[in-house]
């Protein structure tokens, strides 16, 4: 297992990008998923450098990560930040958790010329099949915990609570596979129209 190895998917990782913003730039807004996997041998000025020259205006974190965070301090960039599923948990069941992060990952950042947080993804696509249903009964409670959290510091009009779905989420009989045959996993059903209900009535 080598450095070599690492080394190699970094340069491909930033072949990557720089190709992906020649192609994308045209096409106004472009959007990158910033893995910690693939960025952490990367100082992140160097990244927001790099992401700015080539045309990204849109990143998502995977966690509200202090020196990425600090890396995008008055760029135009703006930035969806996750909060990942292991928390959701907590972020459910108490609603001081939601505001503490929100006060520390958020509003610390929510000055003019700071970071232009747009997005509080609550989980990781925890609807996933693969998790097995162990998030589903946190999301909805974390989602309204936190964006309580972001309407109480005032942010509530510029940054939004969302929960990042998957097309796994979408199940089409098996005998009859388009989308339009479609609904929503019968087991997610419910949950997945609550919680369009409440970003639909919190303006998301
Ligand atoms: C801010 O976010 C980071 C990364 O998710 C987390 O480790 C930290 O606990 C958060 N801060 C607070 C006060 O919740
Ligand atoms: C999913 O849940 C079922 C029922 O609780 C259990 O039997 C199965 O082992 C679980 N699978 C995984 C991958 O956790």
């Amino acid at each position: 297992m080598g450095n070599q190895n690492m080394d190699d998917f970094l340069i491909l990782y930033i072949f990557g990008i720089a190709f992906m913003g020649m192609f994308l730039r045209c096409f106004g807004s472009v959007g990158v998923n910033w893995g910690t996997m693939a960025t952490r041998q990367l100082p992140p000025n160097s990244v927001v450098k790099m992401l700015i020259e080539n045309g990204f205006d849109k990143v998502k974190l995977f966690e509200a990560d202090e020196v990425i965070l600090n890396a995008l301090i008055g760029t135009e960039i703006e930035v969806m930040l996750a909060i990942p599923n292991y928390m959701l948990e907590d972020f459910s069941s108490n609603p001081i958790i939601a505001d503490s992060w929100v006060e520390a990952n958020v509003s610390a950042y929510a000055y003019p010329h700071g970071v232009k947080i747009r997005y509080v993804a609550v989980g990781n696509e925890p609807f996933l099949r693969t998790y097995n249903g162990t998030y589903l009964q946190y999301i909805l409670p974390a989602l309204k915990n936190v964006q309580e959290a972001i309407n109480k510091a005032g942010l509530g009009a510029k940054v939004k609570a969302t929960i990042p779905f998957n097309a796994d989420i979408y199940f089409s009989p098996e005998s009859n596979q388009v989308p339009s045959a479609g609904d929503f996993r019968p087991e997610v059903r419910d949950l997945t129209l609550q919680i369009v209900q409440y970003l639909y009535s919190n303006d998301a």
